[in-house]
This record gives C-alpha cells, sequence and structure tokens, in this order.
C-alpha cells in the first residue's frame, strides 16, 4: 500500500475523481468509445474513502459496484462529463482526471439509425475535436482547485511523454501508465509513475489498483497547494 495509507490524511479535502471512459453517439443505437473499465478511478475513490476524504466520484459507462461513502454521479458523453466535474470541482480541493475521455466526437449525430444500402458505400464519420477538461481546470485563473491531477496511458518513451504531457496540460500531477500488450486496460493490475511538476517521480511497481490510488493520495497530500 501507499506509504500513508490508513491515515486520515485527507480529513476535511473534497476530492473529485472521474472514472471510466465517455461515449460520443453515432446514432440511437452506435457510439465511439474506449476500453476504460473505471477500476481505476473507483479504486481511487475507494482508498479516497478510506483516507476521509468527502468524495464524488463522476462515472463515464462504468458497470461497478456504487463505492461506499462516495457520491456517484452518472455521465455518458464527454459534454456530460465536463458539466459534472466542473459542477463538483467548485470549491473542491482535488480533481482526479482518471476518465479516458475521448478526444473527439461525431459532428453530426443522426436522429434515426443509420441503415447500409446495396451498393452504396458508407459515409466517412466527420469528427471534431472535444475540450480538454483537464487542461482547462488547470488553466482556470478564477477557482483553479488546488491539486489537479492527470491520468496518461502511453505506448513509448513513456517518462518523456509524461513529462511532456504534465508540462502540456499544465496539471500538477500526472500519473502515467505503460499500456500495450494487455497492461492495464480492464486488468486488475497497475504499473505507473507519478510525476510531479518539481521533477518529482514515484514508480508504483505492478500491482493492485488500490496501491496505485494510494500512492496517488502520497502524492497529492505532499503537494504544497494542500500543506
Ligand atoms: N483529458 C481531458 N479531456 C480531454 C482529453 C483528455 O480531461 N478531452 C484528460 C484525461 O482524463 C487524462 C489526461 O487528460 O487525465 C490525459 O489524457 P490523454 O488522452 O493521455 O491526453 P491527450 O492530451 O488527449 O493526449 P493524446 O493525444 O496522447 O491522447
Ligand atoms: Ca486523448
Amino acid at each position: 500500500r501507499g506509504e500513508r495509507a490508513g491515515e486520515q490524511d485527507l480529513a476535511g479535502r473534497h476530492v473529485v475523481i472521474s472514472a471510466g471512459g465517455t461515449r460520443e453517439p453515432l446514432d440511437p443505437v452506435r457510439f465511439l468509445g474506449n476500453h476504460s473499465s473505471g477500476k481505476q478511478g473507483y479504486a481511487l475513490a475507494r482508498t479516497a474513502v478510506a483516507r476521509g476524504a468527502r468524495v464524488t466520484l463522476v462515472a463515464a459507462n462504468t458497470a461497478l459496484p456504487d463505492p461506499a461513502g462516495a457520491t456517484v454521479v452518472p455521465v455518458s458523453t464527454t459534454g456530460e462529463l465536463s458539466r459534472a466535474v466542473t459542477e463538483a470541482a467548485a470549491g473542491a480541493d482535488v480533481v482526479v482526471m482518471a476518465a479516458a475521455v475521448a478526444d473527439f466526437r461525431p459532428v453530426h449525430v443522426a436522429t434515426g439509425k443509420i441503415k447500409k444500402r446495396d451498393g452504396v458505400e458508407p459515409e466517412p464519420i466527420a469528427l471534431e475535436r472535444n475540450p480538454d477538461i483537464l487542461a482547462g481546470l488547470a488553466a482556470r485563473r478564477e477557482d483553479r482547485p488546488p491539486v489537479v491531477v492527470g491520468f496518461a496511458a502511453e505506448t513509448d518513451d513513456v517518462l518523456a511523454s509524461g513529462r511532456a504531457k504534465l508540462a502540456r496540460k499544465g496539471c500538477d500531477l500526472l500519473v502515467v501508465n505503460e499500456v500495450g500488450g494487455g497492461r492495464a486496460f480492464g486488468t486488475e493490475d497497475n504499473e505507473a509513475v507519478v510525476l510531479d511538476t518539481r521533477g518529482g517521480e514515484r514508480h508504483v511497481p505492478r500491482g493492485p489498483k488500490e496501491d496505485l490510488a494510494d500512492a496517488v493520495w502520497d502524492a497529492v497530500v505532499a503537494e504544497p497547494a494542500l500543506s
């Protein structure tokens, strides 16, 4: 477990966690989505409750039991997730964006089911960018949450990509997972590095998602903005 698991070091703190993966509808029955199970975000919620925090869990398309003691806000699209996180973030001490957020959404959402027709090629799907929720929160001039945490799943040059992403996003901590080869998505175990803006890195060996969650909270309570 983390160095400080078992302590009530998040007592009096309100933490907001996004979990799962957003879905962008194409028509009433189809969507663009991703493989995020939400397990890491739920582990963050359970461990934060155990460490004394008030927890709001914004859950995008998850199928997991509600963590006892957390307020769960179910959402589906990136727009819904953005609104729910923004609302919950008002006055919060920490926002952790563990959700896998769709970078793009279809420009047009068909009102009826898209049908195939003999001899007619399918239309390409035109996409537009979704807003970056994490970068938006981190760049706030007013009401910026004191600690903003991002997650990144990387396949190559994990540390260098993570450092660059931490700077680009403007957040305080970035949890970098190496994915590919069956790692991370939907699995019970996770292995990651938690980067801070002072050059610090906490390497969390492969283990249960609770262990990584506790290491994230260790890094959060060590942030100058909270102490
Ligand atoms: N994120 C977000 N809003 C988005 C996209 C991502 O808040 N529209 C958050 C994720 O929740 C995560 C972090 O940003 O905490 C990093 O996500 P990632 O997909 O790794 O970053 P991107 O900037 O989208 O980079 P990439 O092009 O590698 O996907
Ligand atoms: Ca992305």
